[in-house]
């Protein structure tokens, strides 16, 4: 049974600086993306499919219109089964979210909201290419809250270039201040500038492939983060997310704890039956939503996965004596028969999961 859907938005107004995930942004080909978007997810209706978690991520998705998001709904989403109590969030931007667009996605029924803040320093904004203010951060989480929002993700960075430990700790006081339910705090790395980088949905909220070697000041910032946020009462549950109690985002727990889901769109994958379905670019997938890169996941591998994902919550995996010297370094901590990183772990965890798994 398929328990998850992602679907991929691949339009932004203008490119960040820092960012690798699939998007481009000629707009004028929203209107035929989604009717791709309509036929690919009627290719998996014979599948049997009841749905825990739905995540509209991107790209931009609050670059859609009303009309869009109905469209979207009625003829991607609401046709698989779902249960009652199915997550549903959306990705939205600061510069693209209004009181009109937030109510129209509280009626079709999203109840988790994902806000790209970044920084709420204006100089870092302007410096990475966003689109808006600090201030108009805060006022989009405000108004997101006023439409009656209650769980609600703020995405920051860290380690960007030239960012000061002060400025990280004056954008966290802030958002600690606003009170969302959960906060993901990525370590910056630096782009790959491929053209057309797929979005692998197990690795959003990635581990960097350099998780603390881009910048000496990483650590520090780090150990920043951790010390606020769990001071501030939430809990450090993956390497980059922190939420308050009984607000883990129930999709991504789903992806880290190696289960298969649908991803629609553009550049997306999905994990579906030993298989690893990998989506083409917009220009080809708007041509045939159905024309897909396949890869066989054996099980050595799909075991690999499973073990290198569940070390990046704070669950990790069960005890195995290869661990000791890592335990004795205080990377790996043991618990009931279980390992998993500790604070300072996580941060080396790229090579000690090398070692490992
Ligand atoms: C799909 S992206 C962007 C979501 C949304 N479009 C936005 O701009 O706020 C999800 C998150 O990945 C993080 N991210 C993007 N590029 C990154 C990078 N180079 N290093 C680390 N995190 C990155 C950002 O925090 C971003 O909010
Ligand atoms: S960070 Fe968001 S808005 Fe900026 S390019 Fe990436 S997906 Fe687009």
């Amino acid at each position: 049974m398929i328990k998850s859907l992602y679907i991929h938005i691949p339009f932004c107004r203008k490119r960040c600086l820092y960012c690798d995930f699939y998007s481009q942004t000629n707009l004028r080909l929203k209107k035929s993306y989604l009717k791709a978007l309509a036929r690919e997810a009627n290719s998996y209706r014979k599948f049997p499919v009841l749905l825990e978690t739905i995540y509209v991520g991107g790209g931009t998705p609050s670059l859609l219109t009303a009309e869009d998001f109905k469209f979207l709904f009625e003829n991607v989403i609401w046709p698989f089964a779902k249960t009652n109590s199915c997550e549903i969030t959306v990705e939205v931007n600061p510069d693209s979210t209004d009181k009109h667009l937030l109510n129209v996605l509280k009626n079709l029924g999203v109840n988790r909201l994902s806000i790209g803040f970044q920084f709420l320093s204006d100089r870092l904004l302007v410096k990475s290419g966003r689109l808006h203010t600090g201030r108009k951060a805060v006022k989009s989480f405000e108004l997101a809250r006023k439409s009656g929002f209650n769980n609600i993700n703020v995405d920051i960075l860290y380690g960007f270039p030239t960012q000061r430990i002060s400025e990280l700790e004056n954008t966290l006081n802030k958002i600690i201040g606003l009170n969302p339910e959960h906060i993901s705090a990525y370590l910056y790395t630096r782009p790959q500038r491929k053209p057309h980088t797929i979005v692998s949905a197990e690795l959003r909220g990635k581990p960097p492939a350099a998780f603390g070697k881009e910048n000496p000041d990483d650590l520090d910032m780090y150990r920043l983060v951790c010390k606020k946020l769990e001071k501030a009462k939430f809990r450090h549950y993956e390497i980059s997310n922190f939420a308050k109690r009984n607000f883990f985002s129930k999709h991504n727990l789903n992806y880290w704890n190696g289960r298969g889901y649908i991803g629609l769109g553009a550049g997306a994958t999905g994990t579906f039956k030993n298989l690893r379905i990998k989506n083409k670019d917009i220009t080809s997938y708007i041509r045939n939503p159905l024309k897909k890169e396949e890869e066989y996941l054996t099980e050595k591998k799909r075991n690999f996965e499973k073990k290198f994902l569940a070390l990046r919550t704070s669950r990790g995996i069960p005890y195995e004596k290869n661990q000791d010297e890592f335990i004795r370094m205080g990377w790996l901590k043991k618990e009931s028969g279980r390992v998993r990183f500790t604070q300072e772990g996580w941060f080396v965890s790229n090579s000690v999961i090398s070692e490992i798994v």
